[in-house]
């Protein structure tokens, strides 16, 4: 059950789904031995040594078409599309994408539950649920997860009638909520505004599948206790005559993990911390929902 469990993971599907996918495996398997072994009927008449020989190289040249074949029955085209490239492309070698370089469940048509984690006020998460929500696209943000009760988020979560899920740091920090977050069938996370450290527990159970946004141009101005005003107080301290905002994947170290985007704006003498915060703010609403949308569509 273990290793099932872990398949599922590593195929970032939901329950309902990962079994769809292993009915299509079966039924794609049987479907290729009973028409393997009828066409070399058809040729060799008997099963004698030929046959056998035969068989196995025939079968494997077989296999591939019956299971896209059936997938189209249970609804998995996509899934398999996308699974035999990447089998494809290992096998030859090929510069395709493989499983490390593409964002979660691209290749299928299943939707993709996102859930934001995030800490304040939420201005960011707001701008990603009503972009999401009418576009009628497979990406639903799906949970609402809060470290601060009473945090403005959880006010947005419930206006909007999205659940969410508010932790505390030890069964973060032990746990990641893996459990929860699956049961969810979460497959995409987006930190915005979240300002714990995502635990090695939760990375591994989401690999490449969680994206933060940063208020400054990394790997400027990150790390542990760099996080909202701090940033641009920092920034401005330094007479720095531009910052901006950076979207990167989320490894176990604090803004260290790949860039993905990031936009720029200039500081002029008069600005503050404050009149920063409101450029870096318009920067992210402007551009972190369509970043999320190319990774994922
Ligand atoms: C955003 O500016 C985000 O970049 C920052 O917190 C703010 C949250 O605003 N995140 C960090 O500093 C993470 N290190 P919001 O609650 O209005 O979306």
């Amino acid at each position: 059950m273990k290793a099932l469990k872990r398949l599922q993971e590593k195929w970032k599907l939901g329950t309902g789904q990962f079994w769809l996918v292993i009915l299509t495996f079966a039924l794609g398997g049987s479907l290729s031995g009973r028409l393997c072994s009828f066409l070399l009927k058809l040729v060799f008449l008997e099963k004698n040594w030929a046959f056998w020989l035969v068989y196995p190289l025939f079968l494997t040249i077989l296999w591939p078409f019956s299971v896209i074949f059936v997938s189209f029955f249970t609804g998995q085209f996509a899934f398999f599309k996308g699974y035999l490239s990447r089998v494809g492309s290992r096998l030859l070698g090929s510069g395709l994408a493989t499983d490390s370089d593409a964002a979660p469940s691209t290749a299928s048509s299943a939707p993709i539950h996102i859930a934001i984690f995030a800490s304040g006020a939420g201005s960011n998460a707001r701008k990603i649920i009503e972009y999401f929500e009418n576009k009628g696209l497979r990406i639903k943000i799906s949970l609402i997860v809060c470290n601060v009760a009473g945090a403005g988020v959880l006010e947005i979560a419930k206006e909007k009638g999205i659940p969410s899920l508010i932790i505390n740091k030890t069964d973060f920090s032990a746990t990641g909520y893996v459990d929860s977050l699956q049961n969810a069938d979460i497959n995409f996370i987006v930190l915005a505004g979240f300002l714990w450290k995502v635990p090695e527990v939760l990375v591994r159970a989401y690999p490449k599948a969680i994206i933060n946004i940063h208020p400054a141009l990394l790997p400027k101005y990150g790390g542990k206790g760099m996080y909202g005003a701090r940033v641009h107080e920092a920034v401005i301290a330094a007479k720095e005559k531009e910052s901006g905002i950076t979207i990167h994947w989320v490894n176990e170290h604090y803004d260290e993990g790949a860039i993905i985007f990031q936009a720029k704006c200039s500081i002029d003498a008069s600005d503050t911390a404050d009149t920063l915060a409101n450029k870096i703010h318009t920067l992210e609403h402007a551009h972190f929902a369509p970043t999320i949308e190319k990774l994922l569509g």
